[in-house]
């Protein structure tokens, strides 16, 4: 059993303290947010995330996961210390690590023996570098420490599968013995035989920066494909089912949609460009994924417009779906934001609901009209757009839906009603790569 401090409790930290302490280790979670800390505390979690409510309670009742502000007692009492505190989106989008260098300060003021440092916040290439001159600064003489970049592939909404059950761990380790620690870290999924990637520090950065900003890509391109597809009639679902399953490309990360969003693909490919840039050495995909993205977001607001005769004055707008993607309560960088706010733009107004959204999309949006049920913002309006593919969606009575709403009018950015089904009930839709059907 090994003493780990995992410092910041986003996403990332709190999920991987809690599946860490899981693998049988004894976790401190540790963040400067107080507020934070006394919900957890008290055995509430901060952000809504499939299963981490009982992997959390099932390690702080064994006595394994404990949480604390006193990061420096924290950083003292580990032999592994993680960092996964946010990089934020800086200027010319490069990510800003202003709290990774101030968490590898105290660190460094607290190195009391070996221990090794890791980083799991998605961090610009050679931030790894930067972190050990920092801690060597600022550790007492005679201190002991090895860095890894060990980075993250979780996905929100299935976070906590993600973390017990990856498809490979990646540890840029800068010695052996470090490497071994780590890999004693995740003595579970090394014995199950999960493939543990040993490289350096810059190759492991590397590794997550360039998987994130491939999966951006591979989605902006079937986003292409779709909106090609609308204009020479083929059906997009056909046309990624069939690419995808040739092995070389995978059906996964094929879905067309309304723009990726969240808090990684938007951030990550820009920091990547960002970093292309700074090198001299471009990275023109990228480039174009991410004029792709913002373009697709813009043309679903087109589709919209359109479809209810091309003015939103006077007009109210169902939204199902804040979300930027289902099992989720997080509406960064959403495409329902920009979907929301041209609707307003344009005169019209706006009922929104999300299973779990709304209350993270009132602070984006403080004065819409809130609902609390499909049904309670599809009443009385004029068309619905449909942002989020949550199951409550997919399930919609499509009879029910047309009796409630002013005019029959559906734009489905999710692609989860059947096409046939609405043009039995006599809609007027749209959606992407598919077939659609208004009077225009
Ligand atoms: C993403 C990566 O998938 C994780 O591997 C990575 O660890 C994480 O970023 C991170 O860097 O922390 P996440 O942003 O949580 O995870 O969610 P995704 O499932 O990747 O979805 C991102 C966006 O792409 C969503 O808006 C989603 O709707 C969209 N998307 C995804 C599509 O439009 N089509 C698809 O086929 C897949």
């Amino acid at each position: 059993m090994r003493k780990i401090t995992v410092i910041g409790t986003g996403y990332v930290g709190l999920v991987s303290g809690a599946g860490i302490s899981d693998f049988g280790h004894h976790v401190t979670c540790a963040d400067i947010v107080e507020s934070k800390i006394k919900l957890l505390q008290e055995g509430k979690i901060p952000i809504y995330e499939p299963g981490l409510d009982e992997l959390v309670d099932r390690n702080v009742s064994a006595g394994r996961l404990s949480f604390t502000t006193k990061v420096d007692e924290a950083i003292q009492q580990a032999d592994v210390i993680f960092i996964a505190v946010g990089t934020p989106q800086g200027e010319n989008g490069e990510a800003n690590i202003s709290a990774v260098e101030a968490v590898a300060r105290s660190i460094g003021k607290n190195l009391n023996g070996y221990k090794v440092i890791c980083t799991k916040s998605t961090v610009p290439i050679g931030t790894g570098d930067r972190v050990c001159e920092l801690v060597r600064e600022t550790m007492p003489e005679g201190g002991e420490f090895d860095y890894v970049s060990n980075p993250e592939f979780l996905r929100e909404g299935s976070a906590v599968k993600d973390f017990l059950w990856p498809d490979r761990v990646v540890i840029g380790a800068s010695s052996d013995k470090a490497f071994d620690i780590l890999r004693d870290v995740y003595r579970p999924l090394y014995v199950n035989e999960k493939p543990m990637v040993h490289t350096n520090v810059a190759t492991a950065e590397m590794i997550k920066y360039a998987a994130n900003a491939f999966l951006a890509l591979k989605i902006s391109y079937i986003n292409e494909v779709a909106n090609l597809c609308e204009a020479v009639g083929a059906d997009v679902h056909l046309v990624a089912k069939a690419m995808g399953q040739d092995g070389r490309i995978s059906p996964k990360f094929l879905h067309p949609g309304p723009g990726f969003g969240g808090s990684c693909f938007p951030k990550d490919t820009h920091a990547i460009a960002a970093l292309s840039r700074k090198k001299g050495v471009p990275m023109n995909t990228i480039d174009a994924a991410i004029i792709t993205n913002n373009d697709q977001k813009k043309r679903m607001t087109e589709k919209l417009k359109n479809l209810v005769g091309g003015d939103f004055s006077r007009k109210t707008i169902g939204v199902l779906g804040l979300a930027f993607k289902p099992n989720t309560d997080d509406v960064r960088e959403s495409s329902s934001i920009e979907m929301i706010q041209t609707i307003l733009d344009g005169g019209g107004k706006v009922k929104a609901y999300d299973p779990m959204a709304n209350e993270s999309m009132k602070k984006v949006f403080p004065n819409l009209n809130y609902s609390h049920s499909w049904e309670e913002t599809c009443d009385d309006v004029d068309a619905v757009a449909i942002m989020t593919e949550w199951n409550e969606f997919r399930g919609m009575s499509l009879e029910k839906l047309k009796k409630i709403m002013k005019a029959p009018i559906v734009l489905d950015t999710r692609n989860i009603l059947s096409i046939d089904k609405l043009s039995e009930h006599g809609f007027q839709f749209d959606n992407v790569g598919r077939k659609k059907y208004y009077d225009s």
